[in-house]
């Protein structure tokens, strides 16, 4: 996915080992769709060659705010120009400091300096010793960087080239693709809480055996990491699924349908959007064994009976905070055929706003999808896409609905 398709981003590294996860960042942002130019400081040069940074972007290296490769000798202008955003990968304990006093000696501090401020923000990945890290000195002056306009994308936690382990390792590469990709999304549902079911559940027959289905996750995976990135408070209610929690959400892991209403009925209590992608079992087993049950040898094969799980939307749905318009529900139906008129009767039988229709059989396991949305007047297909885009569509629908809906 070209997720920074159309961006160009200036990279700045500074000296810090963490050099070497530039490499990789540099080469996502292009995979990404992005053009790079590499600014490195002298000090960085000590930890990784502008050939290899050079190589991976695809442009030479500007090292020197002495560069007589511009006509007009002003690299500092020339580049913070053109660029859409200026992130500095890794940013040292030293660097914040000298962004903090403004300083300008070398090319990356005089470019920071001299860029136009409304038009091209700056993205800062500080990477340092968990002892510089805790340092009053430094928070004092991320603090400051912060309120002078720059963005700190955090930092990681965990063991350290040094042989310690705490804060201020770099984020992975991968880490600050998902944090810069969410940085350029309009932030569309700043303020609203929203939470997410997703994945399958799984209803156990005893310790060993349990029913559950083919749903992936990763449909309400993508909506929770839409909704963050567009600005909202994020909690996930996710089935047993193999998938990593998307940047700055909350997880709630539940395994059976009634421990997916208990968290669900909980965090709706203060969410204003609730999107429910679960594919709920409409069934658990009437009996749960303590032990495996075993053959007797016989040839006869077990009585299963089962009894009906609540339908966690329709509970939300019915709850006193959504039919006073405090919480906006979504709803997603599986269907395998009839898609309009199926989605069109679910939307009114579980009385929601919004419902959004798919065809299981297509969807399941799979990367894209594509979606069929149904309010009370309206019906839009969104066409086969990326889960991330139809997501992120997804998001823009739900906030164009959020003001006439409320009043
Ligand atoms: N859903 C739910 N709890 C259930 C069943 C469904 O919250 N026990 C939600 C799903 O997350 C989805 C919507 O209801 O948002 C529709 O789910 P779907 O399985 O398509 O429909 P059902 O209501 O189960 O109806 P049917 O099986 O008859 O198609």
């Amino acid at each position: 996915m070209q997720e920074l398709a159309g961006k160009h981003i200036v990279l700045g590294l500074t000296g810090g080992i963490a050099c070497y996860k530039s490499a990789e960042l540099c080469r996502l942002f292009v995979k990404a769709g992005a053009t790079v130019q590499v600014v490195m400081t002298e000090a960085a040069e000590q930890f990784i060659t502008p050939v290899t940074m050079q190589a991976l972007s695809g442009r030479t290296v500007y090292t020197s705010q002495w560069d007589a490769r511009e006509p007009n000798n002003m690299p500092h202008i020339n580049l913070s120009r053109e660029a859409d955003a200026i992130v500095l990968a890794p940013c040292s304990a030293d660097f914040i400091a000298r962004l903090v006093q403004g300083r300008a000696d070398d090319l990356l501090s005089l470019m920071c300096l001299a860029r136009p401020m409304e038009r091209v923000p700056l993205l800062i990945a500080p990477a340092m010793n968990r002892e510089m890290w805790a340092h009053p000195a430094t928070q004092r002056n991320l603090m400051q960087v912060a309120a002078d306009g720059a963005t700190v994308l955090g930092v990681g936690s965990g063991w350290q080239a040094c042989g310690e382990t705490g804060d201020g390792r770099m984020l992975e590469p991968a880490q600050l693709l998902e944090d810069i990709t969410a940085f350029f999304v309009p932030k569309l549902l700043a303020g609203q809480k929203v939470l997410v079911t997703a994945g399958p559940t799984f209803e156990p027959l005893d310790p060993i055996r349990g029913i559950t289905n083919h749903s992936s996750g990763k449909m309400g995976f993508a909506i929770a990491r839409a909704a963050r990135e567009a600005g909202a408070e994020v909690t996930l209610v996710a089935g047993p699924v193999h998938l990593p929690t998307p940047r700055g959400v909350s997880r709630i892991d539940v395994l059976s349908a009634q421990d997916m209403l208990e968290a669900t009925l909980h965090a709706a209590q203060s969410a204003s959007i609730f999107v429910a992608t679960a594919a709920v079992a409409d069934w658990r087993p009437a009996t749960h064994s303590e032990q495996k049950i075993k053959k007797d040898g016989s040839g006869k094969t077990p009585v299963l009976n089962f009894v009906e799980n609540a339908d966690i939307l329709l509970a939300v749905a019915q709850s006193e905070r959504a039919q006073s318009r405090k919480l906006f529900c979504v709803g997603f139906a599986a269907e395998s055929e009839n898609l309009a008129e199926h989605a069109k009767a679910k939307r009114e039988r579980k009385g929601i706003p919004l419902l959004v229709g798919n065809i299981g059989p297509l969807t399941f396991g799979q990367d894209d999808n594509a979606l069929l949305l149904v309010d009370a007047t309206s019906t839009r297909e969104l066409p086969r896409a990326p889960k991330l885009t139809l997501a992120r569509e997804l998001m823009t629908e739900i906030a164009a609905r959020l003001p006439d809906w409320r009043v």
